[in-house]
């Protein structure tokens, strides 16, 4: 049993869905709805990093159930909140139709988006840096302690 009765995942962290539509402004929005309903126990909107289906976004999934939406726009949330989400109607028009996998397509990108995604990469790496050396602090202050 899934702990909410919908979980969806928003491809906000990848490198390409961003350059497919306003991924931030559908998350919010989704949010806002789930609010709204007071169903924030029972349906969870989360960001997620690239799915693998990257030049088809904005890319969203919804568990428990295993439906795949493609080129998911803000305009579609009120949409994919009432009829998914509320009624357990996926909305036909907006499924990912290509076979479960990895359906990278990123040829259509201009090189601007290939530059992103290396900053994106510079960025992870820093994070992990600073992730490390706060974990070595509070272990060093750790360590102090039982001193
Ligand atoms: S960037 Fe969104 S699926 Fe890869």
């Amino acid at each position: 049993m899934s702990q909410f009765r919908k979980h969806v995942f928003i491809c906000t962290y990848g490198p390409y869905c961003g350059f497919d539509g306003d991924t931030e402004g559908l998350l919010k929005r989704l949010k806002q709805r789930v609010a709204e309903a007071g169903l924030r126990d029972e349906v969870r909107i989360n960001r997620a990093g690239c799915l693998n289906q990257c030049g088809h976004g904005p890319n969203v999934v919804v568990y428990p159930d295993d439906v795949w939406y493609c080129g998911v726009q803000i305009d579609d949330a009120d949409e994919l909140f009432e009829e998914h989400l509320l009624h357990d109607r996926p909305v036909q028009r907006l499924l990912f139709p290509l076979p479960p996998g990895n359906n990278k397509d990123t040829s259509g990108y201009p090189p601007e988006v290939t530059e992103y995604k290396q900053i994106e990469k510079r960025l992870d790496s820093v994070r992990a840096a600073e992730r490390a050396r706060i974990q070595a602090a509070i272990q060093a202050a750790g360590a102090a302690d039982q001193s």
